[in-house]
């Protein structure tokens, strides 16, 4: 077992270079089953989600080949075995996205339901229904194995009751070789919509809108093999952003697109730090205090849900009271119970959570709850006064790239401590 130490305090200035986005990466590497031919993905991040999906695709006879740390060469021609085990699917929540890629190219799939972080209920319904109005037969069989067929798939339209990331990504992912057209309203806009639609365009796909509402897909006979890099990671961004402020650092933040970050950056103008755009980069600065700032999360262009718990965690050392209100999941303050062994006073309520400012965090042993808590429980450690002890590092590792790297270049004390170190030191000190 492996845990982070950090010794907080020090105010984290430089530079950071932003990844590949992991949200793209995971709907892009299933959707090269589609292709005809190999694919060349670049700006891959160096993630634990992305080794899984690569491991999915060897299990089902993919060829996948590193060019270098971040360019991937897919071969999706020998696949043979449109099936995701349970041991796989278990592991993360996009594993769901083979259901859509494999339905799209085999006419079937059969895809164990799919794990992810624990944010309350986390149907799949929107997707279910998706499928089916493509002609496809769903089934839940024996072990959460989800079996789908279709004879044929056809366009249709469709209209999502929520809106939501996973359904628009897979309907998208089983529609783009249909016969006729689909229409797709109240779809999800995020960023790594429009990344997905523009990668399988590169195909030789016809999808428009996406990035709006409405998404049109002619369905295309042939995909080919494309080269295609994936677009930075926005909540890597916003979470360096985040950072900074909460340590009253300096930090210019490259490899962004600032147009994906308009929301986070909003918030923290308006919590008094300072926020400079350039083309591919933004500053964050901040030398006062954080004002108190109250927001809900939202389907994008709203404040992302991503987000949340790095932004909370900021406001717990704003001067007064902040409300934030979570409005896509059931149940993601898990982590706030952390953030109370630190010193924070924050009350929640459901949805809603009251984040009193305090002066300062302190020092702790934690927990990382799962990928976006763990990376507010690092903010946290990097703000307080003390050493903090962050465990369950791995939920972290799954969606940030090199985490402890990039933050010890900005000048933060941090250390990844491994258990057998510890009983090592303990071992030495005895004799
Ligand atoms: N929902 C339904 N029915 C469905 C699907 C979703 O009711 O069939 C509900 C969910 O329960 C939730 C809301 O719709 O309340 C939004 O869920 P969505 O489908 O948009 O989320 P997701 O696809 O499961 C992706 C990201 C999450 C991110 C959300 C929201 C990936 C692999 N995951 O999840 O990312 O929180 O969109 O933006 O892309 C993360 O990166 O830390 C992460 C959790």
């Amino acid at each position: 077992m492996e845990k982070f130490v950090v010794k907080g305090g020090n105010p984290l200035s430089g530079e950071v270079e932003i990844s590949g986005a992991k949200n793209a990466a995971v709907a892009i590497i299933p959707a090269a089953i589609l292709a005809e031919g190999p694919c060349v993905i670049e700006n891959i991040p160096e993630i634990s989600d992305v080794s899984v999906l690569f491991k999915i695709l060897q299990e089902m006879g993919a060829n996948v080949r590193m060019l270098n740390r971040h360019t991937v060469e897919i071969d999706p021609r020998p696949v043979k075995f449109p099936m995701v085990s349970y041991e796989m699917a278990r592991r993360m929540r996009a594993s769901y996205y083979f259901m859509g890629s494999l339905l799209g190219r085999f006419k079937k799939a059969s895809v164990c339901m799919p794990g992810g972080c624990d944010f309350g209920v986390r149907p799949i319904d929107q997707h279910i229904k998706g499928f089916e109005a493509l002609g496809a037969d769903v089934s839940i069989v024996d072990g959460g194995m989800v079996d789908i067929k279709a004879d044929e798939i056809l366009g249709t339209h469709i209209y999502f009751d929520v809106v939501t990331v996973g359904a628009t990504i897979n309907v998208i992912l089983a529609a783009v070789k249909a016969k006729g057209i689909t229409i797709l309203e109240n779809v999800a806009k995020e960023p790594h919509i429009v990344d997905l639609v523009n990668f399988l365009n590169s195909m030789g796909a016809d999808i428009r809108g996406a990035g709006t509402d409405v998404i049109k897909i002619h369905g295309v006979e042939h995909l080919h093999g494309t080269n295609y890099s994936i677009i930075p990671d926005q909540i890597e961004a916003g979470t360096f952003m985040v950072a900074a402020a909460a340590t009253k650092g300096d930090v210019l933040i490259k490899n962004v697109i600032p147009k994906h970050l308009e929301s986070i950056t909003d918030k923290l103008l308006k919590a008094g730090v300072e926020v400079e755009e350039f083309d591919d980069s933004v500053r964050v600065c901040r030398t006062g205090e954080i004002n108190k700032v109250s927001f809900k999360t939202m389907p994008h262009p709203g404040f992302p849900t991503d987000m949340q718990p790095q932004m909370t965690t900021l406001l717990a050392i704003a001067n007064g009271t902040s409300v934030v209100t979570e409005g896509v999941y059931d149940n993601r303050f898990k982590y706030v119970d952390e953030l109370r062994r630190m010193g924070a006073n924050i009350q929640v309520d459901g949805r809603v959570a009251v984040v009193e400012g305090v002066k300062s965090l302190m020092g702790a042993p934690v927990k990382a709850m799962d990928l976006r808590a763990g990376a507010a429980m690092l903010i946290a450690a990097m703000a307080a006064n003390g050493t903090t002890e962050i465990e369950d590092i791995k939920y972290i590792e799954r969606g940030y790239e090199h985490v402890v790297e990039k933050f010890r270049l900005l000048g933060a004390d941090i250390k990844r401590v491994t258990v057998e170190d510890e009983k090592e030191l303990v071992v030495k000190a005895l004799s």
